[in-house]
C-alpha cells in the first residue's frame, strides 16, 4: 500500500460537496476529510471580521488534527475573504473557490452576465476587483441571495422546497429583454458552492435558457496539478465527514455520490 495524500475540503455546510465530488473524480487516490462548519452556517449572514475570526483559528485546529497535504476552501463567501489570511499563517497549500467571472465574461455572447452568490460574496472587494479586471466590457449584474444556500441545504436533507422560494432568489439574475435572445443575460455564475445542488431546479425555473458556470471542475484540475501524479500502487484512501456542530448526520446514502461512492466515516 502507498500512503495517499489527505485533502481537507472545507465549507460552511454541505455546498462544498459539489466541489468535493469533482476533486474526488480527479483524484480518487486521495484520502478525504470533509468539514462542514455548520455551527456557524450560513457564512453569508456574518460580518467579514466574524468570518476571519472564526475560520483562521478553526483551520489551525483542523490542520493539527488531520495533517492535510492540501486544503480546499470550497466556499466563495470564505475564500473571497480569508484565503490571504490563511496563506499568511499556515504553510499547507490552499485552493480557494472564487466567482468564475473571467471565464463567464469570456464566453458570454450577449455581454450580459449575472453573478449569483451570497450577500457576503457579492459585497466583497475581491469580487468587485474580479469584475474590474475581467469583465471584458460585459455588463455584470451582482445578485446577493439571502436564502438560496439554506434552501439547498434543506433540499439535500430531503425537505420539500417550493418553486416560489427558489424563484424569488433567482429572478434578479435575468436581465434584459425576455423576448430578444441577443439582448438578455446568457450566462449565470454560480458563485456559491451550494447552488449546484439545486441546478436541475434552477434550469427548470429559469425564465429563459442560460449557461450556468460552476467552477468545481477547474478547481479539481488545480488540485490535481498541485498534488502531482498519483503514487503508483493501490492507495489507502478513505473519507471522513465532520460537522463542527458535532451533530451526526442522517444523510448516509445521499452523501456517497459526492464521495465517489465511499461512505464517509
Ligand atoms: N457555500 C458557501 C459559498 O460558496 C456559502 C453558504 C453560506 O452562506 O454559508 O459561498
Amino acid at each position: 500500500m502507498t500512503s495517499s495524500p489527505t485533502i481537507l475540503v472545507f465549507d460552511s455546510g454541505l455546498g462544498g460537496l459539489t466541489v468535493l465530488r469533482e476533486v474526488v473524480a480527479a483524484r480518487p487516490d486521495a484520502h478525504y476529510v470533509y468539514v462542514a462548519d455548520d455551527a456557524f452556517f450560513p457564512y453569508g449572514h456574518h460580518d467579514e471580521d466574524e468570518i476571519i475570526a472564526r475560520v483562521v483559528p478553526l483551520m489551525g485546529e483542523l490542520i493539527a488534527a488531520h495533517d492535510p497535504g492540501l486544503v480546499v476552501i470550497a466556499c466563495n463567501t470564505a475564500s473571497t475573504l480569508v484565503l490571504s489570511h490563511l496563506r499568511a499563517v499556515y504553510s499547507v497549500p490552499f485552493v480557494g473557490t472564487v466567482p468564475a467571472i473571467k471565464p463567464a465574461c469570456a464566453q458570454s455572447k450577449t455581454r450580459r452576465v449575472s453573478v449569483l452568490g451570497t450577500k457576503g460574496t457579492v459585497k466583497r472587494e475581491y469580487t468587485r476587483a474580479l469584475i474590474r479586471d475581467f469583465s471584458q466590457g460585459c455588463e455584470v449584474t451582482l445578485v446577493g441571495s439571502p436564502e438560496l444556500a439554506s434552501l439547498a441545504e434543506r433540499a439535500l436533507s430531503g425537505q420539500a422546497i417550493s418553486d416560489r422560494d427558489i424563484l424569488t432568489e433567482l429572478s434578479p439574475c435575468f436581465v434584459g429583454d425576455p423576448d430578444d435572445a441577443a439582448a438578455r443575460t446568457d450566462t449565470v455564475v454560480l458563485a456559491c458552492t451550494h447552488y449546484p445542488l439545486l441546478l436541475d431546479r434552477l434550469k427548470t425555473l429559469a425564465p429563459w435558457p442560460v449557461d450556468w458556470i460552476d467552477p468545481a471542475p477547474a478547481i479539481a484540475r488545480r488540485v490535481s496539478d498541485l498534488l502531482g501524479p498519483p503514487a503508483s500502487g493501490p492507495a489507502e484512501a478513505g473519507a471522513e465527514m465532520i460537522f463542527t456542530s458535532r451533530r451526526t448526520h442522517a444523510l448516509g446514502p445521499a452523501l456517497t455520490p459526492f464521495f465517489g461512492g465511499r461512505l464517509p466515516a
